[in-house]
């Protein structure tokens, strides 16, 4: 690797070198944390894909393992170990299905098992069946190259398994439902979980029950119908690189999933996960802390030129907590509470007013390497701009459209991160209030802004944006921004909505990087607190 790396991260998971995406059959096995990604032995770009391995006993410190799953079956996987997922069964053995793509260019579904259960951290996997467990044929006319990535397993309270697999048919994308009694045998149902039209391929499909009142989680290898839950379904939409989903509810008798009322079924065009480079995400159940525990994967916006220059691409975004919110229309996504283990040296700010046009200086803290929260109140909110009806649905645009430097009347106010000192540079994370009249309530716009946040013009610098579900007139409003050198990885209302984004400054690098609080609306807002930490970095040791 070239020496001089100002873009690797500090608290992020990723390996020495090369490229990785999605990550794959993360879970929690005898105390020990296992995430395994997909990952590229060759080389900086897409290609040659097995599933890598690391171990972790707090989800941030790390050990890389050898490589677990190896393409190497003409029957199963010859041509790529692609994505997949573990369920522990009922005996509490672990087990892995992956998409395998076979000599054929066939993607069939496999199934791997740990080789020595006794040992904590599953370094070796093995594949017994010469068969896949899944394929397309003539009878059941799945597409053979629009088949993958089958998700955790949930038992029924009738003890038979069930999973979903991705397809399309056409432009309709599809969540295909297997069955099994023994894990082993599966069978297709006829009627898939769910499907809509217009949206095109599904990967990385994932169903997973949520508590109703409660941050707790639910054991889906537990055959118990608990009534308390609803359900979420998530799929990665192919064509736009965005991972979405709904929350319904669902039948185990008829196997029929109903999103909510109101919610994605046009288009997904609703509820994301999160609302910038976040892609082909994981869950699992985490039976330590019991809470569910969210992987995704965030890939460069960078040049293909400049990864392969720099040797590697793709960083897995921290490992986040996910809880239905108690209105149950949507999650709440946050960094799971061991993050805050790497936090030193906290610098605070309270009852802090920003005047219009202002901009403070947050010293004191590794501002290349941090994390910030800031908690804002104090708003005049009969100054609220009206919204015009058009960008309701539009909340990208908007961000696009009213960047940091457009002034409003509340806001834009937030940070302004990996900035340089002359400003030349800086990537901001900022909050814009306006009113809907035809609603009459507030609306809460969460912007990240990196149009300015490289010298270098060959990088992707679009912003990105969302509405956030808070009412300003009942809560204050909460931004945590969590910095690591080329990551702006943003949480607005304790995980209401998130945007990680990527930031390549040539001259905000390590301590020339500056934070900043500001004011670019014509109203004022105080800081009701802020408080800044330097990260120490996160022990990620081990060869691959
Ligand atoms: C998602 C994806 C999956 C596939 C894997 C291949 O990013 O395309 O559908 O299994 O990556 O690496």
């Amino acid at each position: 690797l070239p020496k001089n790396q100002p873009y690797r991260t500090a608290f992020h998971f990723q390996p020495p070198r090369n490229w990785i995406n999605d990550p794959n059959g993360p879970m929690v096995y005898k105390g020990i944390y296992h995430l395994f990604y997909q990952y590229n032995p060759k080389g900086a770009v897409w290609g040659n894909i097995v599933w890598a391995h690391a171990t972790s006993s707090d989800l941030v410190n790390w050990e890389h393992r050898p490589v677990a799953i190896s393409p190497i079956e003409p029957n199963l996987d010859v041509s790529g170990a692609w994505s997949g997922s573990a369920t522990i069964l009922q005996d509490g053995k672990p087990v892995i299905l992956y998409t395998g793509v076979n000599s054929q260019n066939q993607q069939v579904q496999n199934i791997a098992f740990p080789k020595n259960l006794s040992d904590p951290y599953l370094i070796e996997w093995t594949k017994p069946l010469q068969k896949p467990i899944m394929a397309p044929t003539i009878q059941n006319q799945i597409n053979s190259s629009s088949f993958r990535d089958p998700s955790t397993g949930w038992l029924g309270p009738d003890n038979v398994w069930r999973v979903v697999v991705g397809s399309k048919i056409r432009r309709r994308g599809v969540a295909i439902l297997y069955k099994s009694r023994d894990f082993v045998h599966w069978s297709k149902v006829k009627k898939p979980l769910h499907s809509a039209q217009g949206n095109g391929m599904w990967e990385c499909p994932a169903f997973y029950p949520v508590s109703i009142g409660s941050r707790d989680s639910v054991d889906t290898s537990k055959s118990s119908h608990d009534l308390n839950v609803k359900y979420v379904l998530k799929v990665s939409l192919d064509d736009i690189k965005h991972d979405y989903y709904t929350v319904g509810s669902y039948s185990y008798h008829t196997d029929t999933y109903t999103p909510n009322n109101g919610s994605i079924e046009n288009g997904f065009s609703g509820l994301r996960y999160d609302y910038g480079k976040f892609y082909a995400s994981k869950s699992f159940y985490d039976g330590e802390k019991n809470r569910r525990v969210l992987w995704g994967w965030v890939n460069e916006s960078s040049s293909v030129n400049d990864d392969v220059k720099k040797g590697w691409s793709g960083v897995m975004a921290l490992p986040r907590r996910v809880w239905l919110d108690k209105s149950g229309k949507q999650l709440h996504i946050c960094p799971v509470q061991e993050i805050k283990k790497l936090r030193r040296d906290p610098v605070t700010l309270t009852n802090h007013v920003l005047q219009p046009t202002s901009l403070i200086q947050i010293n004191n803290v590794t501002a290349a390497q941090a994390d910030v929260e800031i908690t804002f109140d104090g708003l005049d909110l009969s100054k609220a701009e009206i919204i015009d009806p058009s960008w309701i649905s539009k909340p990208q645009m908007l961000c696009q459209e009213k960047g940091t430097s457009v002034r409003g009347s509340l806001g834009p106010f937030g940070l302004k991160v990996l900035a340089s000192k002359g400003l030349e540079e800086y990537t901001s994370v900022f909050f814009r209030i306006f009113k809907n009249v035809q609603t009459n309530q507030n609306m809460v716009l969460m912007c990240s802004d990196q149009s300015r946040s490289s010298l270098d013009n060959d990088v992707d610098k679009s912003n990105y944006g969302t509405f956030v579900d808070v009412d300003p007139i009942q809560e204050k409003l909460l931004l945590r921004t969590l910095i690591d050198h080329s990551i702006v990885e943003s949480f607005a209302a304790e995980g209401k909505a998130s945007i990680i984004a990527r930031a390549y400054p040539q001259l905000a690098i390590h301590r020339a990087a500056y934070l900043y609080a500001f004011n670019y609306g014509s109203q004022s807002v105080r800081i009701s607190k802020l408080s800044a930490w330097s990260m120490k970095r996160a022990q990620i040791t081990g060869k691959l």
